[in-house]
């Protein structure tokens, strides 16, 4: 399944599920007598509306806005599109608001509209968004990222939506484990030698003191989806003989030399997630049981959750797309190498949101397209499980939703 059927088929799956359509775990709507929705109390297990402690840093749900790039800035620079973005997701209850994949270098951006922080001059317009997100009620989460050879690529709504931006037209030729190309007419990416990798553990580490800075109270990383932590990760990507290719030690050498170096430049109480691709779903590629074990390595190394997504290394992954889908890998993680995990994808009911939680698969349920399409999907859920929980809705709109609940 190339990655535009995959996109198709998870966007039709994922219409299934919100109209309940065959969405496991999915409840009806509303709160008719008799509906299957379960009543969430404040006492007691783990719960969709129960806050989440990491650190010094407390979640007031369990929700989280998984990072989604806008493609809507130049040179890095947040703009009023991110502020509205954020500000309308904290508004509607969301605990965590994890921003786009932002490049901590210009050449690590999918595209020349990326959001960016790799100078310091970015800081007021990110302050702007964090300022605003904290006076809510969410906390400000930020994925630091490298696109790799997936770099330099026109944004989804360019007429020519995917393709590599030539140099001549301000592009810049990708970075890479390896110089092999991601897919056939694509540029050959440049192979990094290990005193550039060394650069870019130092951009991740700079990049992640300026997030702070800029009012981020969490970090994630990306090694995930085919961009550069992954491909370093993947045997599909890495074909290296040196110390960063090869073996599982040599392959995840750049995972821990980042993880060690933003580690160190953030403050104790600053929670660090990784978001992994937990599988390559292609024969030989990256797997569950790696994704454990690095798991286990980043976790002595002060990493406190894993994001669990998958795929993105392969063009040719056959990735069974359905809610739910990617949640075995957070709950695999979370049982056997003992940290706290993530779950994503085509997570879009309130009961299914609340059963992740509830029965221990993981501690924080990431969603994308759901919060997209309604930026109040944490009110409404909180509707639907009757959650005797403060309701997640600012306290302008909160007065006056609180007797009806609606
Ligand atoms: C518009 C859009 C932009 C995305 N950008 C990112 C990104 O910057 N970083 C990332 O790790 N994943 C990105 N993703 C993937 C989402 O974070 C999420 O993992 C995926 O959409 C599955 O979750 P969902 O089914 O709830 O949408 C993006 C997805 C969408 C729809």
């Amino acid at each position: 399944m190339n990655r535009r059927h995959f996109f198709q088929s998870a966007l039709a799956a994922g219409l299934t599920a919100a109209t309940g359509a065959g969405a496991s775990g999915s409840t009806p709507r509303g709160l008719a007598p008799g509906s299957a929705a379960p009543r969430i109390r404040q006492e007691g297990e783990a719960h969709l509306f129960s806050p989440l402690k990491i650190r010094g840093v407390t979640l007031r749900n369990r929700i989280a806005m998984s990072p989604m790039c806008q493609y809507s800035s130049e040179d890095g620079f947040a703009t009023d599109w991110h502020l509205a973005h954020h500000a309308s997701r904290a508004v509607g209850g969301t605990g965590l608001l994890i921003a786009e994949a932002t490049g901590v270098v210009p050449e690590g951006r999918i595209t020349p509209n990326c959001l960016g922080v790799w100078k310091d001059e970015h800081i007021p317009a990110l302050r702007r968004m964090t300022e605003f997100v904290t006076a809510h009620g969410s906390v400000p989460g930020i994925q630091l990222a490298h696109a790799g050879v997936k770099a330099s690529r026109h944004r989804p709504f360019h007429p020519e939506r995917g393709q590599y931006v030539p140099v001549e037209d301000g592009g810049w030729t990708p970075v890479g484990p390896t110089a092999k190309r991601y897919r056939s007419g694509g540029p050959v990416p440049h192979e990094l030698t290990p005193t550039e990798i060394g650069e870019i553990v130092e951009s991740f580490a700079e990049a992640a003191a300026r997030s702070v800075k800029a009012g981020f109270q969490v970090i994630e990383l990306h090694f995930a989806h085919g961009y550069l932590g992954h491909s370093f990760l993947s045997p599909l990507m890495n074909e290296r003989t040196d110390e960063y290719g090869g073996p599982f030690e040599n392959r995840t050498r750049f995972l821990m030399e980042s993880v060690r170096a933003v580690r160190a430049a953030l403050p104790e109480e600053t929670p660090l997630f990784v978001r992994f691709s937990c599988t390559d779903w292609v024969e030989g590629g990256w797997t569950l049981e790696d994704s454990v074990k690095a798991a286990r390595m980043v976790k002595a190394e002060g990493v406190d959750l894993i994001d669990c997504s998958t795929g993105g290394a392969s063009r040719n992954a056959d990735i069974p797309v359905g809610p739910d889908y990617q949640v075995p890998f957070a709950a695999g993680i979370r049982k056997d190498a003992g940290i706290a995990t993530g779950a994503v994808g085509l997570i879009t009911e309130a009961a299914q949101a609340n059963a992740i939680i509830a029965d221990g698969r993981a501690d924080l349920v990431l969603m994308g397209r759901a919060l997209l399409r309604d930026p109040y999907w944490p009110h409404r859920a909180w509707v639907e499980l009757e959650s005797d929980t403060p309701p997640p809705i600012a306290r302008e709109y909160a007065w006056a939703l609180r007797e009806t609940r609606r």
